[in-house]
């Protein structure tokens, strides 16, 4: 298994929409085992294959991040079919997004289609903690990170200090 390495923010390959998997082979078994390592890795609770600069649409995600179980869940070409209710999602992060937690509105309820690892069609209905996750990480297939649904204000401080902290980065 391979870690792979996680870009983050602004990397422009954050804002590629994926493609859809249209043949579930080795490549992308091996790509579904590398993507769950290295969430477990980061740590976190989901990952994007765009986080990984895979243009692919999959996710992995594990609610309780066990890194003991590494009882993992894959979706491959997920879509939001439905969509209920509002909540806030308090502290929402990202892998991609060094450094910044802040509240973010979301649909409360979703339902999503998606492929399972073999191919299989799945439904999920997701509350809560899940539902969070499934918007966040089909928003990554789409191009879309958490701070574009953040105030502008909060958008804009973040940017500044996001470039602020990689001027400072030592150049290699
Ligand atoms: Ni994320």
């Amino acid at each position: 298994m391979t870690l792979l390495k996680i870009l983050t923010y602004p990397d422009p390959f954050l804002r590629e929409p994926t493609k859809p998997v249209a043949d579930i082979d080795d490549e992308i078994q091996t790509i579904i085992e590398d993507m769950a390592e290295t969430m477990y890795e980061a740590p976190g609770v989901g990952l994007a294959a765009i986080q990984a600069g895979i243009d692919k649409s999959i996710i992995v995600y594990d609610p309780d991040a066990d890194v003991e179980k590494k009882d993992f869940h894959v979706l491959i070409n997920p879509e939001i079919v439905f969509s209920e209710g509002e909540m806030v999602s308090e502290n929402e992060g990202c892998l991609s997004v060094p450094d910044l937690r802040a509240d973010v509105k979301r649909s409360e309820k979703v339902t999503v289609e998606a492929l399972d690892r073999n191919g299989n069609p799945l439904k999920i209905e997701a509350v809560g903690l899940l539902s969070v996750i499934l918007q966040h990480e089909i928003d990554h297939l789409k191009g879309i990170l958490f701070i574009d649904r953040i105030s502008a204000l909060k958008r804009q401080l973040y940017k500044k200090k996001r470039r602020k902290a990689l001027k400072s980065e030592p150049t290699v």
